[in-house]
């Protein structure tokens, strides 16, 4: 893997983590980001296991210091491997300065080396920056929905809504990634589904009080995704506006990638 280096922010090394004490930086980090209660937090043996089978635990260093990190472990799809990454956390100072999508460059750069062209991921759609991340900045399209994928979590990021999660794709050589990451625009489509997310969503989780809007959002968005999945419809894009409201935008994919079952 190669080092980088942000123009934005100097000095900082994308590289494998190694050894027991680097993975246990991870963990901590994994604490401060989320908040979990202990029971909760993936443990530094679960880290160690991931990078010796085949996954990849990625770090963004500061000279000595962690500063972000990626989690992924091995998948098989029908007989396809492939690597679901479960974690991505930047510290809080550091964030909206790419290394978010340098950590995930990095996991695509390891994965083309190691002959795997696909890496999955979950993401709460009611995360507007994760959302504008995954589909914007790096090209990943999404077709399904798991509702209350972990069950309840401790993290206060979640504001104690069922754990719905979308499953990113990335298909690290479909022409819409090669693009996006070329900075180029992906192929056109015919925008045949709007799903919105209103700013406010961060303000309703955190806020006892708002939760139940929160809560009736994510029910009206849960029944749009599964509807237009199951029309065929994918998520190909995303909005936002000035105001911080976001918007998946969804139609048909040209492209044929897939590991299912036909
Ligand atoms: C998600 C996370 C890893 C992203 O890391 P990051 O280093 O901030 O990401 P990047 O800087 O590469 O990209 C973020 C993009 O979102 C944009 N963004 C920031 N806030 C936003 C918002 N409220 N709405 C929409 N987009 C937003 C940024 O401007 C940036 O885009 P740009 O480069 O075009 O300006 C980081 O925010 C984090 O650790 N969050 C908490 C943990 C988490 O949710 N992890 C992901 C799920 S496992």
């Amino acid at each position: 893997m190669s080092a980088t280096s942000s123009s934005a922010s100097p000095e900082i090394i994308i590289r494998h983590c190694n050894g027991l004490e680097e993975l246990e930086a991870c963990v901590q980090l994994q604490k401060e980001v989320w908040g979990f209660d202990d029971i909760d937090i993936v443990p530094s043996r679960v880290f160690l296991v991931a990078s010796k089978i085949g996954g990849q635990v990625i770090g963004a260093y500061q000279g000595d210091e962690l500063v972000g990190y990626s989690l992924s472990i091995p998948g098989n799809r029908n007989g396809h491997v492939y690597l679901h990454s479960h974690m991505l956390a930047v510290k809080a100072p550091y964030r909206n300065l790419g290394l978010g999508r340098k950590l995930k460059l990095a996991q695509r750069e390891d994965a083309l080396e190691k002959g795997i062209e696909l890496i999955e991921w979950t993401f709460d759609p009611l995360e507007i920056k994760n959302a504008y991340l995954n589909v914007v900045k790096l090209g990943a399209v999404a077709r399904r929905y798991n509702i209350n994928q972990y069950g309840s979590f401790s993290s206060p990021l979640q504001g104690g809504l069922p754990t719905d999660r979308l499953v990113a794709e990335w298909w690290l050589l479909s022409e819409r990634v090669q693009a996006v990451l070329a900075n180029h625009d992906p192929t056109p489509f015919r925008l045949q589904e709007t799903i919105a997310v209103p700013a406010e969503i961060y303000s309703w989780k955190q806020n006892s009080a708002d939760r139940p809007k929160a809560a009736e959002l994510q029910n009206h968005n849960r029944e749009k995704f599964l509807q237009a999945f199951r029309k065929g419809l994918v998520t190909l894009g995303y909005q936002r506006d000035e105001r911080g409201n976001g918007a998946f935008l969804l139609g048909h994919w040209d492209e044929t990638w897939s590991y299912a079952k036909h």
